[in-house]
C-alpha cells in the first residue's frame, strides 16, 4: 500500500490523488482520501483502481488544506469501499501500509470498552485505540504515542485528527515513510515519488520513529520517545510521470525499449571499445576470496537470481545460494562471516527481499543490491548498489528491468570469473562481446510479433499451459509461466525438461500447449527427446528455439519461433523476449488489464 499527507495552504485532495498515482506501484485495488473541513473528517474511497476515486472526487468534492490519502493492496479484507483506506472515527483518521499483526487482540480489548469496528480490515484497530485514548482525556500526541506500544508487526501509519487543522502524525516502523519539506507546507509519504511533485526536500524516518508535522516543521522522536534529528536529503526523484508514448499499454512500451535498456545498462558494466567487463563501483568484498554468494528476491526478480547462480557457477565456480525472500527470511540460513549477499529488486521495496537484507546484514554479510530505484529503502540499506538502468518501469509485470538485471548479472559474473582467475583475458573478450550483440539480436526477436499475436490467439483458449527449459534456460521458462499466468490468469507451470517425466507428464493431452525454450546449446538435443515424450502423447508443442536449433527439429512441432543465434552465454537475455511478447499478446487478446492485473502490486510492501 502507499500513503501521502499533505499539512497544506491550499485544497490538498487534488493533490493527494496526484501523489497516489505516484504510488500505484504499491497497490492499485481501493483507494481513498480524507480532509479536514472545518474542524470535521471528510472522507472519500472507492473500490478499484484510483481513477474510480479520482471521478468520486469529482462528483463530491473535498475541500480542506489538510489531508492523507491511501492506494490499497488487500490483505485484511476484500477490496470494498467499506475496507478503502483512511479508517475513521469521529476524532481521527488514519491510513497504514503493512499489517498489524495483533489486531485480533486490539479489537477484543475495545470491545470490552464498546468500541466495535466495522470493517474487516486490521487497521481500524489502530484508528480504534487512538480514539479511546483521546476519550480517556489524551491529547493526539500522547494517544498516538500511547498506541504505538501497543502495535507490533510493519506498518507506517499517519494520523489525522478531528478540530486539528495544522496537525498530522506519522509513524515509522518495518514500512518506509519519508517526511518532505515545503516552503510553506509540509509532507509525508511511503516515497521520494510521490513527493516529488510538491518538494526533493525530505527526511527519511528510521524503524521506530514517529513524527508530529505542523505548518512549521516537524519533531521527529525515536522509539524510545525521545527528539532526534534524521539527515535531510535532497531527492533526485524526478516529478514527471512517464506516458506511455505510441504503445496501448506500458508493458509494450517496456517489451519495444528493451534493445536500449540492455545497452544502456550494459554500458555501465563493461567496456565496448575494449570488451571488458568494467565495475564502477568500489567493491566492499572481493570476489577473488569469495566463498559463497547468496542471492534472494521475489517473483521475476528471483528467477534473474537463478539465471544467475548458472552464470556464477559456470564461469567464475563461485557457490550460489538463490532463493525467494520470503523463505530465506525464516529459514535462517547460517551463513559464513564475509560471505556477500545479493539482493535484486526493480522497487528495492519489496517487503520479504527487505527482510532478507536486514537478516543478512545482521549476519556479518557483505551486503550488494541490484535495483532499478536508487532511492529506495534496499538502496540506503545496501553497502554497493549495483543499478540497472531501464528507467521507470510502470507495466505492473516485469520486463525490462528482468532483461536488465540479467544484463547486469551477467556483466557480474565476468567480473567475477576474471578476479578468480576463472576465466582467461580470451573468455573474458568472447563473453563480453556476446553481451553487446543483445541490442541487435533483441530487435530481431521483436521482429517476431506477428507470429507470436497468431500463436496467442490459440493459446487464449487454453486453461493450462506448460513451459520447459533445461540449464539456464529453465528460469526463463519459469518466467514465461509466471508472465502469462499474471497477465492472462491462464494457469501455467514450468518445469526443468528433464523433470517432466516424473510426473508432470501426466498432463499432457491434445488440448495441452506446451511451450518449450530451447535454443542451440548442449543441452538441446536432451530438451529436444523430452519434447518428443510430449509429442507422442498428443501435447502441442510451441518450441522457442534459434536458426541453428531450427535445423535439429523433428516432427510433432506445432509452432516453432525462431531467434537470431547467440552465444549460449546471453541465449536466456534473448529467450526471455518471446515469452514476454506471448503472455502480452495473450493477455491483451483476451481483454484483460495488462499493465494492472487483477489482484497484484507492482512492489509487494507487505510480507
Ligand atoms: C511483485 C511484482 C513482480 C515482481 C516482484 C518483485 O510481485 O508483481 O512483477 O517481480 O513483486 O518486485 P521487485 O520490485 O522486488 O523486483
Amino acid at each position: 500500500c502507499g500513503i501521502v499527507g499533505i499539512i497544506g495552504t491550499e485544497p490538498v485532495a487534488p493533490r493527494l490523488v496526484d501523489a497516489l498515482k505516484r504510488l500505484e506501484y504499491r497497490g492499485y485495488d481501493s483507494a481513498g482520501v480524507a480532509t479536514l473541513e472545518g474542524g470535521q473528517i471528510g472522507r472519500r474511497r472507492a473500490e478499484g483502481k484510483l481513477g474510480n476515486l479520482a471521478a468520486k472526487l469529482s462528483f463530491e468534492p473535498l475541500n480542506g488544506n489538510i489531508g492523507i490519502g491511501h492506494t490499497r493492496w488487500a490483505t485484511h479484507g476484500a477490496p470494498t469501499e467499506g475496507n478503502a483506506h483512511p479508517h475513521a472515527t469521529d476524532k481521527v483518521a488514519v491510513v497504514h501500509n503493512g499489517i498489524i499483526e495483533n489486531f485480533r487482540e486490539l479489537l477484543a480489548d475495545l470491545a470490552k470498552d464498546g468500541y466495535l469496528p466495522k470493517t474487516q480490515t486490521d487497521t481500524e484497530s489502530v484508528a480504534l485505540w487512538v480514539t479511546r485514548e483521546i476519550d480517556r482525556g489524551l491529547d493526539p500526541e500522547m494517544a498516538v504515542a500511547r498506541t504505538l506500544k501497543e502495535l507490533r508487526g510493519a506498518f507506517a501509519l499517519a494520523f489525522m485528527f478531528k478540530g486539528e487543522d495544522a496537525l498530522l502524525i506519522a509513524a515509522r516502523s518495518g514500512a518506509p515513510l519519508a517526511i518532505g519539506y515545503g516552503a510553506t507546507e509540509m509532507y509525508l509519504g511511503s516515497d521520494a515519488m510521490a513527493l516529488a511533485p510538491f518538494t526533493s526536500r525530505l527526511s527519511y524516518l528510521l524503524d521506530g520513529d514517529w513524527a508530529v508535522l505542523t505548518k512549521n516543521g516537524v519533531t521527529i522522536r525515536d522509539g524510545s520517545d525521545a527528539i532526534v534529528q534524521r539527515e535531510m536529503l535532497v531527492s533526485a526523484a524526478s516529478a514527471l510521470l512517464v506516458d506511455k508514448g505510441n504503445h496501448r499499454h506500458f508493458m509494450a512500451k517496456e517489451i519495444y525499449e528493451q534493445p536500449e535498456t540492455v545497452s544502456h545498462t550494459l554500458s555501465h558494466y563493461v567496456d565496448m571499445s575494449s570488451d571488458k567487463v568494467a565495475l564502477r563501483e568500489a567493491l566492499p568484498f572481493d570476489f577473488a576470496t569469495l566463498k559463497r554468494l547468496t542471492i534472494s528476491a521475489c517473483g521475476t526478480a528471483s528467477y534473474a537470481g537463478i539465471v544467475a547462480k548458472y552464470w556464477f557457477e559456470r564461469y567464475a565456480r563461485l557457490p550460489v545460494d538463490v532463493d525467494v525472500a520470503s523463505e530465506f527470511r525464516y529459514r535462517e540460513p547460517p551463513l559464513e562471516q564475509g560471505g556477500l549477499s545479493l539482493f535484486i529488486s526493480q522497487s528495492g521495496e519489496t517487503a520479504d527481499t527487505l527482510a532478507a537484507l536486514r537478516y543478512c546484514a545482521g549476519q556479518g554479510q557483505h551486503i550488494a543490491s541490484l535495483l532499478n530505484s536508487p532511492e529506495s529503502t534496499m538502496a540506503r540499506e545496501s553497502q554497493v548498489v549495483f543499478p540497472t538502468l531501464c528507467g521507470p518501469e510502470i507495466g505492473v509485470a516485469s520486463t525490462k528491468a528482468f532483461t536488465a538485471q540479467l544484463t547486469a548479472l551477467a556483466s557480474l559474473a565476468v567480473a567475477a570469473g576474471v578476479a578468480r582467475g576463472t576465466i582467461s583475458a580470451q573468455q573474458e573478450a568472447e563473453l563480453v562481446h556476446s553481451l553487446t550483440t543483445l541490442p541487435t539480436a533483441i530487435s530481431a526477436a521483436l521482429a517476431l510479433e506477428g507470429q507470436v499475436e497468431d500463436i496467442a490467439k490459440r493459446l487464449s483458449k487454453a486453461k493450462d499451459v506448460l513451459y520447459l527449459g533445461r540449464g539456464q534456460m529453465y528460469p526463463i521458462a519459469m518466467e514465461g509461466a509466471l508472465k502469462l499466468k499474471e497477465l492472462s490468469y491462464i494457469h501455467a507451470e514450468a518445469y526443468p525438461a528433464g523433470e517432466l517425466k516424473h510426473g508432470p507428464i501426466a498432463l499432457v493431452d491434445e488440448l495441452m500447449p506446451v511451450i518449450v525454450v530451447a535454443p542451440s546449446d548442449e543441452l538441446m538435443a536432451k530438451t529436444l527427446s523430452n519434447m518428443q515424450e510430449v509429442a507422442a502423447r498428443g501435447g502441442k508443442i510451441i518450441l522457442i528455439t534459434d536458426e541453428v536449433g531450427k535445423q535439429t527439429v523433428g516432427e510433432g512441432v506445432a509452432e516453432v519461433l525462431v531467434l537470431p543465434k547467440v552465444a549460449s552465454f546471453v541465449a536466456p537475455i534473448l529467450a526471455t523476449i518471446p515469452v514476454q511478447l506471448l503472455a502480452y499478446h495473450t493477455a491483451s487478446f483476451m481483454g484483460t488489464d495488462v499493465d494492472q492485473p487483477r489482484n497484484l502490486a507492482k512492489s509487494v510492501t507487505v510480507e
